[in-house]
């Protein structure tokens, strides 16, 4: 059993300790929102956050979540209304979508840190995260707005 926080509230799972956390968050957790695309940590779909750092869960082990706490799209915000959330929607950032969460948790990251950051900063933290539909400039606007509003 590997005992960790996800979303704020404590979990015990039942998995092998390499199984990649993506897989315990989608399968054993049913939390959806988390996506998988390369599962080599190349693409940045299956971003959440461990102890409020932006990570690639198809690449971490579930053991090394143990003790800590890890974030999801779901738990970004109680009620959707993150300003990130707020302004995807307003910008109209997502075509097919699927990259969108993991687009979204990184850009969490970077407010986090630094609530306004320049275009420059925003395209170098945003880097790693492919969208195969090519949303990048609405990404850019989207967080920008956010920023605004943080
Ligand atoms: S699925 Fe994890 S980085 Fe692509
Ligand atoms: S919106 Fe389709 S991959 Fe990004």
């Amino acid at each position: 059993m590997t005992a960790f926080t996800i979303n704020g509230k404590a979990v015990d799972v039942s998995a092998d300790a390499d199984t990649p956390l993506l897989w315990v968050i989608r399968d054993h957790l049913k939390l959806t929102g988390t996506k998988f695309g390369c599962g080599a940590a190349q693409c940045g779909a299956c971003t959440v956050h461990i102890n409020g750092e932006p990570a690639r869960s198809c690449s971490v082990p579930l053991a090394d979540a143990a003790g800590k706490q890890v974030t999801t799209i779901e738990g970004l915000s109680p009620n959707g209304r993150h300003p990130l959330q707020k302004a995807w929607i307003a910008e109209q950032v997502p075509q097919c979508g699927y990259c969108q969460s993991g687009q979204i948790m990184q850009a969490a990251a970077l407010l986090k840190k630094n609530a306004k950051p320049s275009r420059e900063q925003i395209v170098e933290h945003m880097d790693g995260n492919i969208c195969r539909c090519g949303t990048y400039n609405r990404i850019i606007a989207a967080i920008q707005r956010a920023s605004r509003e943080v």
